[in-house]
């Protein structure tokens, strides 16, 4: 049975028949007392009990099932909800997705407003402090983020020692972690769990991270090109800076692209806070233990790095690379309809509509091209688009670009290899984590998380000693050697 369907079978026993809807108050059966109009009633069929749970903020509070019981002291009902399709876990005021109507909001403000009209340490500032800043506050908060690029000459030293070929994403997580060890004021391990609650020690903290992670990021792309990392230049733009560090050589006076600078500014307010998507409940989730920013920021980015989320443009240009030409999509849009591929950069969990991203990122890249010279594989990506829209199969499914389908090929039009695709995204993305963070951090209502599991395992099995055991029912012990190991064996059975 899907997800789905298990959830469904799970709210169609959760119904109630023959509810008036249109009283205030309503009087049930089994329900002692008046019941007030903004609940749910239920009746657990295993006992003939009835319980009424409140409805708030249009959810009801997972815990009133506990008490939906069947003997005393089993422990009542658990939602079950793999991949937290349904399940709210914080209350938040930063991002409004609606994902059936396309629209997405930063603390109110129209994404479109904002690509359009803002800058992107203008959207941090909103997203991390809750509202635009005037002028003062702009050129203070950028003033500030610009004096934090510098990164220390150890860690410097220890991005010079991952391999030639390391991917960029490994190097920007384990360096974030890494880079949380030289503020051992600033963790908690260390010097006290309440030391987040002062807005002054956390304000220092995203500075830092805000600051630092284009520099990380250009270093380790200086790294793979074996060229020597360039250090910050302050008086630059956000987006201006980071293109300077990966690109300047021996130039004076060298000046980043500004029609690029802006794409990038651009992709960068796109990319900046999604809510709660997996790499931001991974920073809510890690940072709900207490650790130090740094080390929920290296986490979160290791959730991001997967192909099912900022890991999906790097599996786009891939898709589009093995597509080659227009000629294949049809056999193309053929195989994933017969579930042997996947379309990457399409579907998502909360748009069943245009993702509102994609429609700007796909004029940014006609910008993009029209000063560096068009991508060829665009002509495959418009040709995949036009045909999965009409195809019914996507039609179905609801299943429409998302922000990677054409971010990629503007990545790929200023010369990223793939393996950058999540590390730009990474960078823009790390502000809305810190904005969660703060969130978690002044939330009352704020635990640890700890989510629950249905045991089906083993009831109970007394140890036998190994004497007396039988072969272990196993999965595969299948694994690969190699090549060194298959060249040693080589030797040693022959001789
Ligand atoms: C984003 C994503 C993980 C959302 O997954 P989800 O909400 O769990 O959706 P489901 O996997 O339940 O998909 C529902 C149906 O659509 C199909 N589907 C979803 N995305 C699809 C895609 N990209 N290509 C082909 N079919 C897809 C599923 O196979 C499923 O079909 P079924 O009902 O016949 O089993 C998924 O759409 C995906 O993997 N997309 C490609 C990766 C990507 O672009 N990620 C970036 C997100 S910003």
């Amino acid at each position: 049975m899907s997800h789905l369907g298990r959830i469904n079978n799970l709210v169609n026993h959760l119904m109630v028949e023959d509810v008036e809807e249109d009283q205030d108050e309503l009087h049930l059966n089994n329900v002692s007392g008046k019941v007030k109009k903004d609940s749910i009633t239920v009746t657990d069929n295993r006992t003939g009990k009835t319980y009424n749970v409140p409805i708030k903020d249009l959810t009801i509070n997972a815990l009133a099932f506990r008490e939906v019981s069947e003997t005393a002291g089993d422990n009542g009902l658990m939602v079950y909800d793999p991949g937290f399709q349904n399940t709210a876990v914080v209350t938040s005021t930063i991002t409004y997705i609606d994902g059936d109507k396309g629209i997405l909001r930063y603390r109110g403000y129209p994404i479109e407003e904002l690509a359009e009209r803002s800058s992107f340490l203008e959207v941090a500032y909103l997203l991390i402090n809750g509202n635009l800043p005037n002028k003062v506050q702009l050129d203070s908060w950028s003033n500030r983020i610009m004096t934090h690029t510098f990164l220390h000459e150890n860690l410097v030293g220890m991005m010079k020692t991952f391999r030639y070929d390391a991917h960029p994403m490994g190097m920007l997580i384990s360096t974030v972690a890494a880079l949380g060890t030289f503020y051992p004021e600033a963790n908690p391990a260390l010097v006290g769990q309440d030391i987040f609650k002062s807005e002054s020690v956390r304000n220092k903290q995203i500075l830092r991270i805000v600051g630092k992670l284009p520099t990380i990021a250009a270093c380790a792309w200086r790294h793979r090109i074996g060229r020597p990392y360039n250090t910050p230049v302050n008086h630059l733009g956000y987006t201006e800076n980071f293109l300077y560090m990966l690109d300047k050589l021996s130039e004076q006076d060298y000046k980043p692209n500004p029609v690029l600078c802006r794409a990038l500014e651009i992709l960068f307010i796109l990319h900046a806070d999604h809510e709660l998507n997996c790499s931001t409940a991974a920073m809510r989730h890690i940072a709900s233990s207490g650790t130090d920013p740094y080390t929920s920021v290296a986490g979160a980015a290791g959730a991001l790095y997967g192909p099912s989320h900022g890991g999906a443009n790097e599996a786009v240009l891939d898709m589009l690379q093995q597509i080659g030409a227009k000629d294949n999509v049809p056999q193309f849009i053929a195989d994933v309809k017969a579930k042997k591929k996947k379309l990457m950069g399409f579907g998502h969990r909360i748009y069943k509509n245009y993702d509102p991203r994609a429609k700007i990122i796909r004029r940014v890249a006609y910008e993009v091209f029209d000063s560096l010279g068009k991508e060829p594989l665009i002509e495959v990506a418009t040709e995949l688009e036009k045909q999965a829209l009409n195809d019914e199969y996507f039609i179905q499914r609801k299943l429409y670009p998302n922000v990677d389908f054409y971010s990629g090929l503007i990545y790929k039009a200023m010369g990223f290899p793939t393996d950058m695709f999540p590390v730009l995204f990474t960078i823009p993305r790390a502000v809305g984590w810190l904005a969660h963070w703060i969130e978690h951090c002044e939330d009352p209502e704020t635990k640890i998380y700890r989510p629950r599991q249905v045991y089906k395992g083993e009831w109970f099995r007394n140890y036998v000693p190994i004497e007396g055991r039988p072969p272990a029912k196993v999965r595969s012990q299948d694994f690969y050697s190699s090549s060194t190991t298959k060249r040693y064996s080589k030797v040693t059975s022959s001789s």
